[in-house]
């Protein structure tokens, strides 16, 4: 019997991959990653002038992608994408959820007790209201075409506490499962999955708003030796992406060097 969501010649061929946060990053690797397969890229992210210029730059590297400056903060922004994207958005069939926000105080995190509730709501916002918006938003186009893959870009810190992410970003990322498991449930059937990712260190521009000390207390509980890199992240979700991971929803995939094993 057929599966639904691996069915062969139901639509993985590449369409629209939307990546937020691609500017720069994991979400740019990652949109990299996806041009390569063929997809036409969508790079979303409120560096304006960035996300223009990295586009640009795939483009160059003789890869489809547009830029699309968003806030996705912003309810009206973030629902004008579908209208913007134009043709685009009829063959989505690929969104990563990647952009986040993880707010510092002199590079350390603020104590739970002592963050302000617009912090609080801020984190929530980019965190976890934008891609549980966005799955909504890009449902009809992969229900018509009966495929869709949802890759939601979660962190190890939301799988168990600790390291350097304070109480809001740890909220959201343990969210973000939840969201994952639930909307995986549901739209099984349709032929679209929703998976996970869960990084530990990864080096990115996120990352250089540690300090060298917290960097180093970092570096030593890593089995492996070494911070992760953007490119290992882009290629799961080349994977999850694919026509070979159907029969995958509802999961996470802890990539940490050996962090957290469970
Ligand atoms: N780097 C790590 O060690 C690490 C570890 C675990 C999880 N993650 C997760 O990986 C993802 C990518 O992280 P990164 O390290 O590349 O971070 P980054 O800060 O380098 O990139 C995040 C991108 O999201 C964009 N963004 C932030 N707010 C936005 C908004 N309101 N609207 C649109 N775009 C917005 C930023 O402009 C930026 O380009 C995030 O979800 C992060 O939580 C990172």
């Amino acid at each position: 019997m057929a599966d639904t969501v691996s069915a062969p010649g139901t639509g993985a061929a590449p369409g629209t991959a939307i990546v937020t946060g691609a500017a720069r990053g994991m979400g740019l690797a990652i949109a990299r990653r996806l041009a390569q397969q063929g997809h036409h890229v969508a790079l979303v992210d409120v560096l304006a002038d960035e996300v223009k210029a990295s586009a640009e730059a795939l483009r160059g590297e003789g890869l489809k992608a547009s830029g699309f400056a968003v806030d996705l903060a912003n309810e009206a922004d973030l629902c004008a994408l579908p209208q913007r994207l134009g043709p685009l958005f009829e063959t989505v069939s690929v969104l990563v959820n990647n952009a986040a926000i993880s707010p510092k105080r002199d590079g350390r995190c603020v104590p739970a007790a002592e963050i302000e509730l617009a912090q609080w709501e801020a984190v929530l916002r980019v965190n976890l209201t934008a891609p549980f918006r966005l799955i909504q938003l890009c449902l009809p186009p992969m229900r018509a075409r009966r495929w869709g893959r949802v890759v939601n870009i979660a962190s190890r810190a939301g799988r168990s506490p600790g390291g350097v992410a304070a109480a809001d970003y740890v909220t959201t990322k343990s969210g973000l499962l939840g969201l994952t498991r639930a909307f995986a449930k549901e739209i099984a059937g349709d032929g679209v999955t929703v998976n996970a990712i869960a990084p530990g260190r990864i080096e990115t521009p996120m990352t250089r708003g540690s300090t060298p000390e917290v960097l180093a207390g970092v570096l030593s509980t890593i089995p492996v030796g070494r911070f992760g890199q953007p490119e290992e992240i882009a290629a799961l979700v080349a994977f999850l992406a694919g026509g070979e991971s159907g029969f995958i929803t509802g999961a996470t995939f802890d990539v940490n060097g050996g962090v957290l094993m469970i």
